[in-house]
């Protein structure tokens, strides 16, 4: 597998596997490789990124295709087939068609990325990905002129996810960028996590990782992508547009009707925690904020 080192902290080849299990001792190895430097902007030295553990990142799961419990994507998402696996890609593409996994896999450069992972519900995670960039993918496929969003829609199979037997979003679940911020070197197309292959309830075998933006904009189970001239219905935001934008950037200063965004409770960190100020693009401002020069991001939510 070939690493790329970008953007933010990379930990997989400079930790053992074991050291995963080990805050303490990721924390204290970050300290003498210089590598705390490369947190990003905006973090602060003490929220030296610590990965959430295994089971949390796999138990704490939003998953709606396999319920809207927390645990129901850990109980019935096992239930999926995702072998074989191929992806269509369409629209304004040079080379449209159905690619096989292996055939995407194939071609692309696999990397380890640890990545601030924040909820619309004001919750967060720290999750080690493996993956690549989507930008790779749709360079593969070419991006035609004109070409200015890509949808995704993930699997819709009644029969293996149990949750779809409700309407609480229009299946299948849908998602979409601005062209640019799907060519941004932070937007990956994940295969793993901790180094093992995705579980199916973190969206197996392919799943989309803004980590700029609330979580619901990192649509799991990939089967189609589309380059569109035209801003693409979105699951969230059909459902409740008030409430959930196309951008979805994280913003601390820009409330839920429902909540206060300012601040996030982060998974694993215990019952007596305190909460944690929420960072503007969840930490990665300096790399993303030059895409929304001029927008009101009150406004363009
Ligand atoms: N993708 C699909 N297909 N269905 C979903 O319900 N939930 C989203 C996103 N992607 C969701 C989805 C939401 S709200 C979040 S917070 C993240 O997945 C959760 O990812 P995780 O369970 O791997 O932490």
């Amino acid at each position: 597998m070939a690493h790329r080192w970008t953007n933010d902290l990379t930990l997989a080849d400079a930790t053992p596997e074991a050291a995963f299990w080990n805050r303490r001792r990721i924390i204290a190895g970050l300290a003498g490789t210089g590598l705390a430097a490369a947190l990003g902007a905006g973090a602060r030295a003490e929220e030296a990124l610590a990965p959430n553990t295994w089971d949390e990142v796999t138990s704490y799961c939003n998953y709606y295709e396999f319920g809207t419990g927390k645990g129901d994507p850990s109980k019935y998402a096992d239930r999926m087939t995702v072998r074989p696996w191929s992806v269509k890609i369409d629209g304004l593409v040079d080379n449209p068609g159905g690619y096989s996994l292996e055939q995407i896999l194939g071609e692309m450069t696999l990397e380890e990325r640890l990545y601030r992972f924040r909820c619309v519900e004001a919750w967060s995670m720290v999750v080690p990905w493996q993956g690549f960039e989507l930008a790779d993918l749709l360079n593969m496929a070419g991006v035609q002129e004109g070409a200015k969003y890509v949808a995704f829609e993930t699997l819709y199979r009644p029969s293996e996810m149990p949750g779809t037997a409700y309407k609480v979003l229009d299946w299948p679940y849908r998602e979409g960028l601005r062209l640019d911020e799907a060519m941004h070197p932070l937007t990956m197309m994940a295969t793993g996590i901790f180094g093992k292959p995705l579980p199916n309830q973190n969206g197996a075998p392919l799943r989309l990782v803004v980590p700029w933006k609330y979580g619901f904009k990192s649509i799991k189970s990939v089967v189609r992508i589309t380059l569109t001239d035209q801003e693409p219905p979105t699951s969230w935001n059909m459902a409740n547009p008030r409430e959930y934008g196309f951008y979805s950037n994280v913003n601390p200063h820009v409330s839920h009707p429902r909540w206060s965004q300012a601040s996030e409770r982060r998974i694993g960190g215990g019952l007596f925690a305190k909460r944690q100020p929420t960072l503007m693009f969840n930490g990665y401002e300096a790399e993303v904020a030059p895409m929304y020069d001029g927008m009101d991001l009150a406004k363009f939510f």
